[in-house]
């Protein structure tokens, strides 16, 4: 519980926000949930709705919503393929299909042999127009990877950014 060990912490966070305005303090506290779990489990989910009165399904739609919350346990790098319409009437569901196979992964959200790579998709990346994009999500932050104005990124291409990334 995280009640248990950061309750100094917690307590921070619903201090910042007027008692009637408790909800708000639903996104810190999912952030820090997330960084002593790794991802937001169910019971994490519960807990932070019971410390700010807000429905378990609600905080989950929080969750769901942000590409930056976690929902389950990844490798050692999140890689976030944009599969929203704007990008899939632009072909992105067939390469994120080619780019799950070169990983020898058969389907979303599987982590590849080696532990290095969670391959997820995700809404809208701000990257429209250069579908297909991606970003990566690891220990240093967020990584975006999108097409050239006139060139659409090859799933080659885009392997390669990520055996570049090995062992860093
Ligand atoms: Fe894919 Fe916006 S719809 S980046």
């Amino acid at each position: 519980m995280l009640t248990d060990k950061f309750a100094s912490e917690i307590t921070e966070i619903l201090n910042r926000y007027p008692a009637e305005r408790r909800r708000s303090a639903v996104m810190p506290l999912l952030y820090l949930a997330q960084s002593v779990y790794g991802h937001l489990s169910k019971e994490a989910i519960d807990e932070v709705g019971a410390l700010t009165g807000v429905a378990p399904t609600d905080v989950a739609g929080v969750v769901g919503f942000y590409s930056l919350y976690h929902d389950h346990a990844a490798g050692k790098r999140r890689v976030q393929i944009c599969t929203d319409l704007p990008c899939a009437l632009r072909g992105a569901d067939a390469w994120a299909a080619e780019f799950l196979t070169r990983l020898n992964l058969k389907k979303w959200d599987e982590t590849t042999a080696d532990g290095e790579f969670t391959v997820e998709h995700v809404m809208c990346i701000g990257a429209c127009d250069k579908a297909p994009c991606f970003q990566v999500q690891d220990s240093t932050g967020i990584h975006f990877h999108e097409s050239a104005p006139d060139r659409a990124m090859t799933v080659d291409e885009a392997v390669g950014i990520l055996e570049g990334l090995k062992g860093k």
